[in-house]
């Protein structure tokens, strides 16, 4: 059920869950001061409740309301790239809800770069914590109808139109003492992180940050099973031997090159738009019902890291 600016602001306030848009992905949204609220999202994504929430703030001032401590990394960090697609992990005041935390002593912050979502976080005065809109485990919505495919149509959304970063935000942990870490890759690459903070990640078998929880192996995936091929060659003959076998198959390519006998979508060879367009196209290729999607994996430079995590994600059984 699609809802304005005034209609969404109303049901939060009410203690409903909206989803809204966000540059990076749909969001399921509730007060993020609101337990019932809160629990309702985990209800309607069948989440386990020890997976936090991202809470998305409307302004870099309202950071010190939700933590004990701003480090001047996380505050760099934070004047380089919000509003936008990184979310930084802080030690939480105590009064910052369990279920925001999943029961961590942290709490993820996030400017969203959005015009709509801005608007509503500065009329309502709201925080909202707000996960991907889709069921646990399954693909990201990256238009308002792909929320109301997963979630069904009685779910109120805020359309925003189609999401241009595409794949979720980078997730950065900065512990009181400076030490960062990348928790989950995102088009913010790490490398962009390490520039601003000026400082290298803390070496990981000495961390004392606590990791993102719910970044399991399987995961953004469609329903149809999906298989990864490092190159075009390996992807055509897997469809020869499927289409030998009676089955049927679409492929997801990346570039030039040769294809397959079978319906196929070529994305250009570039990070950017690969990602803008990910979701997006496994949603519609997921559509077709085919017996296996073969999809072709980008090459392993740091610039396609996030894109790779999300397709060996996907691609997991
Ligand atoms: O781009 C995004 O980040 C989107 C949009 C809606 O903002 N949100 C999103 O939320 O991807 P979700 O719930 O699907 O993923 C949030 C991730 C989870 O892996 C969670 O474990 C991690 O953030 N996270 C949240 N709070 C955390 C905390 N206190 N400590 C460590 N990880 C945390
Ligand atoms: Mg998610």
């Amino acid at each position: 059920m699609r809802v304005s600016l005034e209609q969404a602001i109303a049901e939060l306030k009410k203690g409903e869950v909206v989803a809204i848009p966000t540059e990076t992905v749909y969001g399921l949204a509730a007060d993020a001061t609101n337990d019932d609220a809160l629990k309702k999202i985990f209800t309607i994504k069948q989440r386990p409740a020890d997976h936090p929430l991202i809470v998305h703030i409307g302004d870099i001032d309202q950071v010190d309301y939700w933590v004990t401590a701003f480090p001047d990394i996380a505050v760099k960090l934070a004047k380089a790239f919000w509003p936008g697609a990184l979310t930084l992990v802080l030690p939480a005041k105590q009064h910052v809800s369990r279920v925001v935390r999943g029961g961590e002593s942290t709490v993820a912050l996030r400017v969203p770069n959005h015009p709509v979502t801005l608007a509503l976080l500065k009329q309502s005065g709201l925080s909202v914590a707000a996960p991907s809109a889709n069921l646990f485990t399954q693909l990201s919505p990256t238009t308002a109808s792909h929320v109301e495919a997963g979630l069904g149509e009685a779910i109120p959304v805020l359309d925003g139109g189609a999401c241009n970063i595409g794949i979720e935000s980078t997730i950065v942990s900065v512990a009181a003492n400076g030490q960062w870490q990348l928790l989950r890759p995102g088009m913010i690459s790490e490398e962009d992180i390490a520039k601003i903070a000026n400082i290298k990640p803390a070496n990981v078998a000495a961390q004392t940050t606590p990791k993102a929880p719910g970044q399991h192996a399987l995961h953004y995936s469609p329903r149809t099973s999906l298989i990864l091929f490092k190159d075009k060659p390996a992807l055509i003959k897997e469809s020869e031997l499927l289409i030998q076998a009676g089955l049927t198959c679409a492929a997801l390519l990346i570039g030039d090159g040769d294809a397959p006998n079978c319906a196929v979508v070529r994305l250009p060879n570039q990070p950017d738009k690969v990602a803008e367009l990910l979701y997006g196209t496994l949603h519609s290729l997921d559509a077709m019902r085919v017996d296996r999607l073969l999809v072709e994996l980008p090459p392993s430079a740091p610039a396609w890291s996030a894109i790779l995590d999300r397709l060996n994600r996907a691609g997991h059984r």
